[in-house]
């Protein structure tokens, strides 16, 4: 601003508002000062107001020197107000910046499904053994879920209670067994595989699930006997179940196995003392089994006088539930983060 040669009064004024504003802090502060001075009470503007009262040779000195002072007072405001704005903009910015320092937030981590986990340590203990993994058609005709393996024609589960029939003489498996036929009707023996894959019956409640999942293992060679099936099947239960546990075997029924086996593991959870799991009982079952049915190998072309073959075959969420101790087969296929989670 000038120097103080305008005129007393306006000097006066023009003294005090710089120091006004050299002491202003914020934006606000500038804003008051604005007011003091140049509002419609503001020392200039009265004095503005009050020329009529001085004398004609005082007042066009005055009036000059007031109206000079308050044009730059009014650029000085200005100008100052923009580098409070500024300041305040950057002060701001400071306060908001990121505190890098600060851990990061981690986004939740999947995990495999317990079923997925099950059918893979099931898949993984046969592997070791040299079983191959074999897959099929999920939808399969009559021939292959039940005529190769040696169903009569009237068998119950060929019924509309448990197999989902589709259009063109067409239906939904009902077990994996199919697989075995089409990977005896494509292999020589010796035949080693492991099927894993999804089946349909027409089933549920808490424990039957109208899709759930089953393994089914086939061996085939020119030499081998149920006791390599009593061994394989010991060995997988060691390892899926714990090395202190044991099998037995009781006498059951499968049209394309004979003699047929069903196979029960002792109770994990009371070592065989009875529970509420194995129903006092001390075993609980997990598996059907059996010698592959002469009329079954001679379906897919092997002669039963040179070759021998045993099978068996697992529901995965029955297994699964067993070893998680999960009671209702639905929780597998709800999806809720809150049960699968407890897997992660
Ligand atoms: N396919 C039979 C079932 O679904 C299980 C089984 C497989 C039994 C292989 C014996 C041999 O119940």
């Amino acid at each position: 601003m000038g120097s103080d040669t305008m005129h007393p009064r306006v000097d006066a004024i023009v003294r005090e508002a710089r120091a006004a504003v050299l002491a202003a802090r914020t934006a606000a502060d500038l804003e008051q000062i604005r007011v003091r001075f140049l509002g419609r009470q503001g020392a200039l503007t009265q004095l503005l107001r009050s020329l009529g009262t001085l004398s004609p040779e005082e007042r066009p000195r005055v009036g000059a020197a007031a109206n000079e002072a308050k044009r730059e007072l009014e650029q000085l405001l200005e100008a100052r107000q923009a580098e409070a704005v500024e300041a305040e903009r950057r002060a701001q910015r400071e306060r908001e910046r990121p505190d890098l320092t600060l851990p990061g937030r981690r986004p939740p981590a999947g995990a495999v499904h317990p079923l997925t986990r099950v059918q893979d340590e099931i898949v993984e203990i046969f592997a070791g053994l040299g079983f191959s993994v074999a897959e099929g058609p999920e939808i399969e005709t009559d021939y292959y879920n039940f005529e190769a393996l040696n169903f009569p024609v009237d068998h119950p589960a060929r019924d509309m209670q448990d197999t989902f029939f589709l259009p063109g003489a067409l239906l939904l498996r009902t077990h994996t067994s199919p697989v075995q036929i089409r990977t005896m009707q494509a292999e020589r023996p010796p035949v080693r595989v492991i099927c894993p894959g999804r089946v349909y019956r027409r089933d549920a409640d808490i424990t039957h699930s109208p899709m759930f999942n089953q393994v089914e293992g086939l061996a085939v060679d020119r030499q081998t006997s149920m006791a390599d099936l009593k061994a394989t099947l010991e060995l997988f239960a060691r390892e899926m179940f714990g090395a202190r546990s044991r099998i037995r075997f009781r006498p059951s029924f499968f049209p394309f196995t004979e003699p047929s086996a069903e196979v029960d593991v002792l109770c994990f959870l009371c070592g065989g003392e009875g529970c509420r799991v194995c129903k006092q009982s001390g075993w609980l079952e997990i598996l059907g089994s059996g010698m592959v049915h002469p009329g079954v190998l001679r379906n897919v072309g092997y002669d039963p006088e040179e070759v021998i073959g045993w099978a068996f075959g697992m529901g995965i969420e029955r297994i699964a539930m067993l070893k998680y101790g999960i009671d209702d087969i639905r929780l597998f296929f709800e999806n809720d983060v809150r049960f699968l989670r407890q897997f992660a």
